[in-house]
C-alpha cells in the first residue's frame, strides 16, 4: 500500500491541497488502489503555537515509511524571516536529497498565453531546476550585523556531483520522452568559478547523448528568448535560483501560478520518491476567500501518481484538469468566475467519470 504524507501548509495551501487529496482519493477508489494518506499540520500556525517546524525524526520517517509527500505552500507574514519555510520545505528538499525539481511549462489552452499567436504546441517544455545546492545552500553569514560596516554573504555552492546529476537527469528525461533539445542556462560570463563547472559538466555529459541537440544560453538571454520563441525549447536545465525565477516566468506563459505544477524528485531514493507541490506560494492575498486556483495542486498530484507508477491514474487527473479548462469551470486568475470549491467539485466529478470509463 502506498503511503502519502500530506502537508497543506499555509495560506491557500490547505484550500488547494484538499482538492488534490479528493482527486487522488477519487481515482484510488475507482481503480481500487490502496493509498494511505496521512495529514501533517506543519506550517506557520503550528510553528507559532509550539515552536515546531518539523519535529526531530520526521524527515527520516518520511524517508523510510512514505512513498511521497503532497505539499501545499509555506509562507506567512507572521514569520517574517521565513524560518519555518526553510526548516520545512527547503529541509525536505535538501535532506531527502530531492535533487531534481521538475517543473513543466505546458500551455493547456491558447487563451491563457499572454504571447501573441502562441498556442499549446509552442509552449511545451520542462525545466530541470537543481534543487539541493547553489545559492540555496545556506552557506554564508553576516559580519558586523546592524553596523554601518556590515557584510552579508551567501555562497553559491556547486558540487561536481550535484551539477552532473541534474544535467544527466535532464538528458535522460529528454531521451525517454522523445525530446530533441536540451538547453543549459547559467551565468558563466560573470560567475566564472561556479558556472564554469556547469559549462564543463554540460559539455562532457552532452557528448554521451549524441541524439540530443545541446544548447547553452546565459540566463539573461534565455529569459528573453523564452518570451520570444518558447517553441525553441524542450528541456531547460539550470541552477537552483535561476530555475526558481524561470519557472514563475514559465508559469506566466501558461496562464499564471494557478496552473503550474512541480515535482521534487530523487529518482534513486529507495522509498520516498518525491515531494509534489504547486509552484505557487501561500498567496496570502487570496487565502480564505475561495479564490485560489486548485488546478496546479491537482496537476502536482498527477505528477505524484505518475511517479509512484500509476501513470494511467495520473493521466486521469490531468484529463480532468483539461476538462475543467475546456468547460471554462475556472477561478478568476484564469478568467473564470468559479470558486476553489466549485472548480474542485467539477474536477473530482470528472476524475470519477474518467476513472469509470
Ligand atoms: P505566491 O506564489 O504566493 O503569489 C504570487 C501571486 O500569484 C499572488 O498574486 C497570488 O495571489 C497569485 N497566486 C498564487 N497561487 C495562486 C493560486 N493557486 N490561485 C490564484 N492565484 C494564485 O508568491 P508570493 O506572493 O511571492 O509569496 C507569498 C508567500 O509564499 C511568501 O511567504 C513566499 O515565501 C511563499 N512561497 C512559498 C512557496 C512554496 O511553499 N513552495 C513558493 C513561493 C512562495
Ligand atoms: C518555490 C519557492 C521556494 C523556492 C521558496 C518558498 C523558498 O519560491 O518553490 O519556487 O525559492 O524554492
Ligand atoms: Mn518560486
Amino acid at each position: 500500500m502506498a503511503k502519502i504524507a500530506v502537508i497543506p501548509g499555509d495560506g491557500v495551501g490547505p484550500e488547494v491541497v484538499s482538492v488534490a487529496v479528493r482527486a487522488i482519493e477519487a481515482v484510488a477508489r475507482a481503480r481500487s488502489l490502496a493509498f494511505e494518506l496521512v495529514h501533517f499540520d506543519y506550517g506557520a500556525d503550528r510553528y507559532l503555537r509550539d515552536g515546531v517546524t518539523l519535529p526531530p525524526g520526521q524527515i527520516e520517517d518520511f524517508r523510510d515509511h512514505y512513498d511521497a509527500i503532497l505539499f501545499g505552500a509555506v509562507g506567512d507574514a507572521r514569520v517574517p524571516d521565513n524560518r519555518h519555510a526553510r526548516e520545512i520545505l527547503l529541509a525536505l528538499r535538501f535532506q531527502l536529497d530531492l535533487y531534481v525539481n521538475f517543473r513543466p511549462v505546458q500551455l493547456l489552452d491558447e487563451r491563457f498565453c499572454p504571447l501573441k499567436g502562441k498556442g499549446p504546441s509552442d509552449v511545451d517544455l520542462v525545466v530541470f531546476r537543481e534543487n539541493t545546492e547553489g545559492l540555496y545552500a545556506d552557506v554564508g553569514g553576516i559580519f558586523k550585523k546592524g553596523t554601518p560596516d556590515e557584510i552579508a554573504v551567501n555562497e553559491d555552492v556547486n558540487s561536481r556531483k550535484g551539477v552532473e546529476r541534474i544535467i544527466r537527469a535532464a538528458f535522460d528525461w529528454a531521451v525517454a520522452h522523445g525530446k530533441k533539445r536540451v538547453c543549459m542556462s547559467d551565468k558563466s560570463n560573470a560567475l566564472r568559478f561556479a558556472h564554469d563547472l556547469w559549462q564543463r559538466a554540460f559539455r562532457e555529459i552532452a557528448a554521451d547523448y549524441p541524439q540530443i541537440e545541446p544548447r547553452h544560453l546565459y540566463i539573461d538571454a534565455l529569459a528573453m528568448k523564452l518570451l520570444e520563441t518558447p517553441e525553441a525549447f524542450d528541456v531547460v536545465v539550470t541552477c537552483n535560483l535561476f530555475g526558481d525565477i524561470l519557472t514563475d516566468l514559465g508559469a506566466a506563459l501558461c496562464g499564471g501560478l494557478g496552473l503550474a505544477a512541480s515535482a521534487n524528485l530523487n529518482p534513486k531514493a529507495p522509498r520516498c520518491r518525491g515531494l509534489f507541490e504547486p509552484v505557487h506560494g501561500s498567496a496570502p492575498d487570496n487565502a480564505g476567500k475561495g479564490l485560489a486556483n486548485p488546478l496546479a495542486a491537482v496537476l502536482s498530484a498527477a505528477l505524484l501518481l505518475d511517479n509512484l507508477g500509476h501513470a494511467a491514474e495520473g493521466a486521469i487527473l490531468e484529463r480532468a484538469v483539461r476538462a475543467a479548462v475546456a468547460a471554462s469551470v475556472l477561478t478568476r486568475d484564469v478568467g473564470g468566475d468559479r470558486s476553489t470549491a466549485e472548480v474542485g467539485d467539477y474536477v473530482v466529478a470528472e476524475v470519477e467519470r474518467l476513472a469509470r470509463g
